[in-house]
């Protein structure tokens, strides 16, 4: 209850502080959109007075700033969070195939920045054990709405693996991606000894060009902040950006695409001012969102951490990590207490039977457990609608630990449930 009513707070802060801040661009916004086809452009110019400090959350709050940004950075994170909360339209690109309309439509709970409820659709042809993401009929992610009904994406019929995935919070994102790709891949080497073999997610980032190591999705499919900016400002919304410069057609068909895709691509452009797309100014939110809040462990709690390392939890949902030296001082050789090795470990059953980047069907990113009392349901598809039930359902090289949560009396598991509850 009193979490409940923390969080209740914490998004009426931020909604007041988006309410200040948003009139001051919503109104030209509108404006320009009527007369020029390339509203961004207005909506990236910098705040003429940049919203007030005193109107950021305390870092006790869910959707709190990084602590130590400067005012530059705090700026950039206000510019930010207006982008995250806008509502895109025909004008600004949306479309012509899309999921959502903002960011934080799906992106919201307890505070902006937050995950939720909110599930997309993915599909894909397996046959003789081979998957095929058919690409060329709009998968594998499913636009479930259009700008104009007749550009609808449907599943199609030779789909035969259909997959749900839960929108997942984007606090202390900046963190997560400031952790090394040397500590991920390290993490693989120690966790052998134990008995688990996950294994990094190497992709190519669309941003350097540079092999790197994934961290971001439940295929831990992107490697950068940014390149999940663009990725979802595409597959998300239908706003081409200089990263995705590419509509997608709906279920691949190109006359539809010709017929309702009416704005100029890229959608996003480069603000000349202030050298960014809006692309930018979102993963500028993200990257100086600040982590979940721990709060006080209990004695209770304090017992269930060491139950955590006892089961074999902590194997794979690894506490914390350093970030390396970082050019943001309030990301620079910080500790990340995560719990997750940000690695792909075969779940078996729990699997999604979704091939991505090096992800096979069966492997899953260790979920990080941070600030995970705020974010049910639980699991990728949002099966599990509590803690408990996302243990229970832990699978392949789980099985194991899992076995071991079982195996603990009534009052050991819920221990470990205050420590999760804690974290
Ligand atoms: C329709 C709902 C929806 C909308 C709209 C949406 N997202 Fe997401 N987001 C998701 C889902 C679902 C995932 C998990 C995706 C996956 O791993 O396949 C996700 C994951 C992410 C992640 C990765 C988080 C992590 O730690 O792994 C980032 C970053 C992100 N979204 C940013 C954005 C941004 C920026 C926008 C706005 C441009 C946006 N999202 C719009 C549903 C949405
Ligand atoms: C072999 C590695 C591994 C071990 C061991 C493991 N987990 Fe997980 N855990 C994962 C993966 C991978 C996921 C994401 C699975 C999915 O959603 O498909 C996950 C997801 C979760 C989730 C859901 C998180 C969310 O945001 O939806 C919880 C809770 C969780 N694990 C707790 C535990 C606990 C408690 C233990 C020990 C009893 C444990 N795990 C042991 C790999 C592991």
């Amino acid at each position: 209850m009193r979490a409940l009513s923390r969080s209740l707070v914490a998004f009426g802060v931020i909604a007041v502080a988006a309410a200040i801040v948003l009139p001051t661009l919503s109104a030209p916004l509108r404006k320009q959109t009527r007369i020029r086809a390339e509203p961004r452009l207005q909506s990236l110019r910098p705040l003429a007075k940049p919203a007030s400090q005193a109107l950021l959350l305390p870092e006790t709050q869910f959707g709190a700033p990084l602590p130590g940004l400067t005012p530059e950075q705090t700026t950039a994170f206000m510019t930010g969070l207006n982008a995250f909360v806008a509502l895109e339209n025909g004008a600004s690109g949306l479309g012509p195939i899309f999921n959502n309309r903002s960011c934080v439509s799906c992106h919201g709970q307890p505070a902006v920045g937050g995950g939720s409820g909110i599930r997309v659709t993915r599909f894909g042809q397996t046959s003789n054990g081979v998957f095929n993401d058919l690409e060329t009929l709009g998968g594998s992610l499913l636009q479930q709405n259009a700008i104009d009904p007749l550009a609808r994406e449907i599943v199609p019929a030779q789909a035969t693996t259909v997959a749900l995935r839960q929108s997942t919070p984007v606090f202390g994102l900046g963190l997560i991606e400031a952790i090394p790709d040397e500590t991920i891949l390290a993490n693989a080497e120690e966790q052998q000894s134990l008995g688990l073999n996950g294994v990094p997610s190497l992709v190519t980032d669309v941003v350097s060009g540079n092999t790197r190591v994934g961290r971001f999705g439940w295929k831990a499919q992107l490697a950068t902040v940014l390149a999940f900016s663009g990725d979802a400002y595409l597959n998300e919304m239908g706003i081409t950006n200089r990263l995705f410069p590419q509509e997608n057609a709906p279920n691949g068909n190109a006359a539809l695409l010709a017929q309702f895709d009416r704005v100029r691509d890229p959608e996003d452009r480069v603000d000349p001012l202030s050298g960014k797309g809006v692309i930018d100014v979102a993963a500028d939110f993200m990257r100086y969102l600040g982590p979940p809040p721990v709060v006080q462990f209990t004695p209770s709690a304090l017992q269930g951490r060491t139950l955590f390392e006892q089961t074999g939890c902590a194997g794979c949902h690894k506490p914390q990590m350093m970030t390396g030296p970082n050019s943001v001082q309030a990301l620079s050789f910080k500790e990340v207490n995560l719990y997750s090795d940000l690695l792909l470990h075969d779940m078996g059953g729990l699997g999604d039977g979704i091939v991505q980047g090096t992800a096979g069907a069966r492997e899953m990113k260790t979920a990080p457990l941070w600030g995970l009392r705020a974010s049910a349901p639980y699991l990728h598809d949002g099966r599990a609608l509590s803690v408990d039930q996302a243990i229970q359902a832990h699978d392949g090289e789980a099985l194991a630990s899992r076995n071991r949560y079982r195996a603990l009396n009534a009052t050991q598991r819920q221990q470990l449930l205050d420590f999760l509850n804690s974290i």
